[in-house]
């Protein structure tokens, strides 16, 4: 039954810092309603700021810049992307786009990331095979980084640049204090992406960004990205571009929503540990674990549910949850199970069957907007525990 009174909470909505109507206004006042202007500017310097990484270049979507990155790594027909299977289609469409073949790798079972083991061997097979493999793509799932280090060095010996898909993890760290590294600002990876969704952790409603250690890809990526025109008076044209900037009036909410990008993943690890709480001792129900190296964001609380000691299936839950008009999601369909994907390769068995999948079959993303109260999350706790004992009943 649907409460109609009860507002509904939803799994992660927009959450304003305050300052973003003023800085929509100051953008309006200079009238650089355009996809450029100084609050573009701003953002890219804003943004280098907080993550450390030094060229950075604002476009209308993580999507975007996940295209811009890799055909700046020259991907095309022929070539081989590797990628995480756990993650979102946007991942790896871009890949498609250019028409590279897409090989999968399965979820490393402690941290949800692309296994690098699984890795290796997917590279080695791929190399002795003869295929040229022109990127690899981990995904930072749900705000957690991928194990870059690791990754990295297993990447060096056959000479593929890593994309990190930074898209969900704003605010994350790899590794600890003071060595530890913003997502996707690790040394060594060849650039990454982050998206400005209105789902995400700081959203510009729609937006993103590509970040590199390698200003040449920026300003390629640049040029790419504003119809790759030249530096002429008239417009001339060498290479084919895109339209891919962002507009300067989003990247004003982008500025007012980076001054509060900390106290939104320190929220966010809140909520986390609100529901830990709430849901102690549940038999059958854990939670993503986090791992050593780093520090998640904690986009999502996602919980995992085993049917059999639960006593309901992660369906069930959402559905019940649904009744209540609170919004809850299934775990990423991995991408080799996608039907558009059918026919490309997915490197797994370490384990006797994809990861990726039982994490899908068992996995449920919570209501995590960092305007959440506690009452909030431990109502939504609430209705998973009854639930629970309805259903043994
Ligand atoms: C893992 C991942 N990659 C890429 C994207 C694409 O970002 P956008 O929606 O800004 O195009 C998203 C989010 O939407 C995502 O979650």
């Amino acid at each position: 039954m649907t409460h109609a009174k009860t507002p509904r909470l939803f799994l992660s909505p927009p959450h304003m810092g305050g300052d973003e109507e003023r800085r929509v206004a100051e953008a309006f006042l200079s009238n650089y309603i355009a996809p450029l202007g100084p609050q573009v500017d701003a953002f890219e310097a804003a943004f280098a700021e907080a993550t450390g990484l030094p060229h950075c270049l604002a476009l209308s979507s993580g999507t975007a810049a996940m295209h811009l990155a890799l055909h700046c790594l020259g991907v095309g027909p022929g070539d081989v992307v590797v990628a995480s299977s756990l993650t979102f289609i946007a991942s790896v469409s871009p890949a498609h786009f250019l028409g590279a073949e897409v090989v999968f790798i399965d979820s490393d079972r402690a941290t949800w990331n692309m296994d690098p083991d699984l890795l290796r061997e997917a590279l080695t097979a791929l190399t002795s095979e003869g295929r040229r493999v022109k990127a690899v793509i981990p995904t930072d799932l749900y705000g957690q980084c991928a194990d870059y280090q690791r990754l990295l060095d297993i990447c060096a010996p056959f000479g593929v640049p890593v994309i990190a898909d930074a898209a969900e993890a704003m605010g994350a760290r790899y590794g600890h204090g003071d060595d530890a590294s913003h997502a996707g600002a690790f040394p060594g990876l060849k650039a990454s992406i982050f998206s400005f969704n209105g789902n995400k952790i700081i959203t510009t409603s729609g937006g993103g960004m590509l970040a590199s250690e390698d200003g040449e890809l920026i300003r390629h990526a640049r040029k790419l990205s504003q119809q790759a025109r030249e530096p002429a008076p008239h417009y001339e044209h060498v290479e084919i571009g895109y339209n891919y900037r962002l507009s300067n009036i989003l990247a004003a909410i982008g500025l007012g929503q980076l001054d509060v990008l900390e106290a939104r993943v320190a929220k966010r690890r809140q909520i986390f540990r609100w529901y830990e709480q709430a849901l102690a001792g549940l038999p059958g129900l854990t939670f993503m674990p986090e791992a050593a190296y780093g520090k998640s964001n904690r986009w999502l609380t996602v919980i995992e549910i085993d049917a059999q000691s639960f006593g309901a299936t992660p369906e069930a839950v959402r559905q019940a949850l649904e009744d209540e008009n609170i919004e809850s999601r299934p775990v990423w369909k991995p991408m080799h199970q996608q039907p558009v994907f059918a026919d490309c390769r997915l490197f797994s068995g370490k384990d006797g069957g994809a990861v990726a999948e039982e994490q899908f079959a068992r996995g449920l993303c919570l209501p995590s907007g960092t305007a959440m109260a506690q009452d909030d999350v431990v109502r939504v706790a609430g209705i998973i525990k009854s639930f629970r004992h309805k259903g043994r009943a």
